[in-house]
């Protein structure tokens, strides 16, 4: 696909550029990021539309002059995190919608989506610095936590909820998508929040997910340890004393 010369980038990260295009969003990956893993997430988009999620609609992936590009329809508005970051006022009520809408995700079904354990276990195994003792502990631990099939974001953080102009919520960003059990998912937005040093918003969302849910606090926190280990896989800078201490931390709970 041919990138508009009128372009706006809107972030730049890692192997990544996402730029505003007018009338659509496009994600440029640079030239190491694998077809398959940009496929992936243009699929996983397209199946959980189908589930009936409100999501940007995908119109393309293809090869720009950089690398892999998908291209989705924009959404007009603001993102959660933006309105968070300005009316800290109404925090609360933005965090039980960001909850609400969680558990809506969670109600949908989409069969064919990658299964969360799965996911889980080749992220784990993906990740050199874990010594062996704790990763054959983490796995043992994953492979009796309980199978469910619920629509997972995998990555549900303010930044990826679109309030848009015509009132109602969408989810970008859906490369990490799978079905599987509710409280992982609660689990990995907990220590997103964490890692943003937002620790009153984790504890607060924490807290509303569990009562919403309902669900046990500690259903949740048992998935500490593994979805830690497993976000090591992302490699993102800055990330890997913080989620190795968690590792551990969550062993103790
Ligand atoms: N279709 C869209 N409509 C409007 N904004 C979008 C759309 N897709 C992405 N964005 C904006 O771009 C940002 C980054 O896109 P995202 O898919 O989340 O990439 P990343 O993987 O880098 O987090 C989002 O936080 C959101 O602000
Ligand atoms: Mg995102």
């Amino acid at each position: 696909m041919n990138l508009p010369a009128d372009k706006k980038a809107i972030v730049s990260r890692g192997n990544k550029v996402v730029y505003d295009c007018g009338d659509r969003i496009i994600k440029v990956f640079n030239e190491n990021k694998p077809a398959a893993d940009v496929f992936n997430e243009a699929l996983n988009l397209a199946r959980v539309e189908e589930a009936g999620a409100d999501v940007p609609r995908i119109l393309e992936a293809s090869k720009s002059e950089v690398g892999w590009a998908l291209a989705t329809e924009k959404v007009p508005g603001i993102t959660l995190a933006e309105r968070m970051e300005s009316d800290p006022k109404n925090l609360d009520s933005y965090i039980e919608q960001f909850v609400d809408l969680q558990l809506k995700l969670q109600t949908l079904r989409s069969p064919l989506l990658t299964q969360q354990k799965d996911k889980f276990v080749r992220m784990i195994n993906s990740v050199e610095e874990i010594d062996k003792t704790s990763r054959y502990e983490v796995l043992m631990k994953l492979d009796g936590m309980p199978t469910h099939n619920k629509l997972c974001h995998g990555d549900f953080n303010p930044t990826n909820v679109i309030i848009g102009e015509d009132g109602k919520l969408y989810v970008c960003d859906w490369a990490h998508a799978t079905q599987g059990n509710g409280s992982a998912d609660a689990a990995t937005t907990y220590l997103l929040f964490e890692i943003e040093e937002e620790h009153d918003i984790a504890e607060r969302y924490l807290d509303l997910y569990c009562q919403k849910a309902p669900t046990n606090r500690k259903y949740v926190l048992d998935w500490l340890a593994i979805v830690a280990a497993s976000e090591l896989a992302r490699k993102r800078p800055g990330e890997r004393e913080f989620l190795t201490h968690w590792i551990n931390v969550a062993d103790y709970q």
